[in-house]
């Protein structure tokens, strides 16, 4: 009977301790890399708030940078080329394939939204922009709240996009893994090593010419082709990571053009100014000035 309470109590004590532990939030459900057609399903699904908790530090950076903003600061252009662009210039039908054509750099979960809820997508776009246009505010804030939920996470680039660069080596990414560029980490979650997060080609991957399934190209901007003609080619040697994560611990804020600090570094400044008079009868002081500025980042600047 004693022996028989014990059991009981061992078996209680094991669910009272255990099961806590599983059911606090803590596991990290990861996506199963099928097909999604409910909005506020996508969003969760996909997004960096489920790395909140673990990873703070490296959340608030992110929340920081214009990789959370990729649909929100891009509203008017990406609006027109849905407007404009498909139906009018190319004559053809918006669908999830032409969304894709700027979509699948700047929201690359894209890729798992049914045709349909694509489209529900691009809709918030144009609505967004047609508020605007129209001076309405309280719409255009109500449905810009719904696209900032909507941006390149944690997962886009730790997984999703992670191969890009290179699809005939690595093959594509397991759904259900985190991809990081460090061997042996022991995670709460499962972690695969792969050694593109490391390289420029990660990043140019998005920060270049894109070429689409039906071999047309998207040309939003080309700085990684100034990179490799402009700068490695002439011995540069740095990676894109090396000036914009590890330098000055930026880490995932990726500071560019709109953070002053590194468009100082990136611009060399050296002037030479000589005093002199002239005019005829009156002497009017002046001077001369001659500015030299040189490019220090790692590609042409400004791009866009
Ligand atoms: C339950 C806590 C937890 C959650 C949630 C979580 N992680 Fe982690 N993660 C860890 C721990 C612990 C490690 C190993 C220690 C470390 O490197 O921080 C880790 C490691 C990693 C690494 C490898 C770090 C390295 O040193 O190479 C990456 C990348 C990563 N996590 C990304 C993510 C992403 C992306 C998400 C959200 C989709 C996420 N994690 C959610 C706990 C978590
Ligand atoms: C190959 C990936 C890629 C594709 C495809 C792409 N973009 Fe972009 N887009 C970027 C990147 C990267 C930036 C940030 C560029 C920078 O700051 O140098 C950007 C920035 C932008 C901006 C903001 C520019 C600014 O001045 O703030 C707009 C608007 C934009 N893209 C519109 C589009 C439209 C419209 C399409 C589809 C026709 C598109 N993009 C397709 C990668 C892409
Ligand atoms: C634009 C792409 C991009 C996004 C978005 C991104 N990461 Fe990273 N992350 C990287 C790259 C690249 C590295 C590799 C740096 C290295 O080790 O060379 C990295 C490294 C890491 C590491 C390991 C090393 C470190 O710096 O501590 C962790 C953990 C991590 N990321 C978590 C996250 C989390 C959590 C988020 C979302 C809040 C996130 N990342 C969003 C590109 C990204
Ligand atoms: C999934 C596509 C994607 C990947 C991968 C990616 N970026 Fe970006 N990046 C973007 C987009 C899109 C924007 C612009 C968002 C906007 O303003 O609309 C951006 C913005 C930036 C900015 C800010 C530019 C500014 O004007 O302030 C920097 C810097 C940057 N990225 C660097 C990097 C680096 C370095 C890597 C590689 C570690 C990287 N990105 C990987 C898509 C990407
Ligand atoms: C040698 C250091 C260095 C390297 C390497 C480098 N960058 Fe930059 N990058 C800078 C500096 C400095 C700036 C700020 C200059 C400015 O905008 O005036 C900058 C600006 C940017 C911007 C903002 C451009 C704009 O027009 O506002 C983006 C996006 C960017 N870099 C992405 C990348 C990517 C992607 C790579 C790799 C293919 C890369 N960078 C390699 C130093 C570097």
């Amino acid at each position: 009977m004693l022996k028989r309470s014990l059991l009981f109590f061992l078996i209680f004590s094991f669910f009272w301790i255990v099961l806590p532990l599983q059911s606090n939030g803590k596991k990290l459900d990861l996506p199963t890399g099928k097909l999604i057609d409910d909005f506020d399903e996508f969003v969760e699904t996909f997004s960096s708030r489920k790395c909140m908790e673990c990873h703070e530090e490296i959340y608030e950076e992110w929340e920081e940078s214009f990789h959370a903003r990729s649909m929100v600061d891009s509203i008017k252009g990406i609006a027109n080329f849905f407007v404009v662009g498909v139906p009018k210039e190319w004559q053809k039908e918006l669908n999830k394939k032409e969304i894709l054509k700027c979509l699948d750099c700047h929201l690359p979960q894209i890729k798992y939204a049914t045709e349909r809820l694509a489209l529900e997508i691009a809709d918030l776009m144009i609505e967004a922009k047609k508020a605007k246009e129209a001076k309405d505010e309280a719409r255009f804030e109500k449905v810009k709240a719904k696209l900032s939920k909507l941006n390149i996470t944690c997962y886009a680039c730790h997984n999703i996009v992670v191969h890009r660069s290179s699809p005939g080596w690595f093959g594509e990414p397991d759904p259900q893994a985190i991809y990081t560029a460090n061997e042996d980490v022991e995670a709460e979650h499962p972690t695969e090593y792969t050694p593109t997060l490391k390289s420029a080609a990660f990043c140019a991957w998005c920060h270049g010419v894109y070429v689409a399934s039906d071999g047309e190209s998207t040309m939003c901007n080309t700085l990684s082709q100034s990179y490799y003609h402009a700068y490695i080619s002439l011995g540069g040697r740095k990676t894109c990571q090396e000036c914009h994560m590890y330098a000055k611990d930026r880490g995932h804020r990726f500071p560019g053009g709109h953070d002053l600090e590194i468009v100082k570094e990136g611009i060399g400044f050296q002037a030479e100014i000589k005093g002199f008079r002239y005019g005829v009868g009156k002497w009017i002081p002046a001077v001369n000035v001659e500015a030299f500025l040189t490019n220090r980042a790692g590609h042409r600047i400004p791009d866009g």
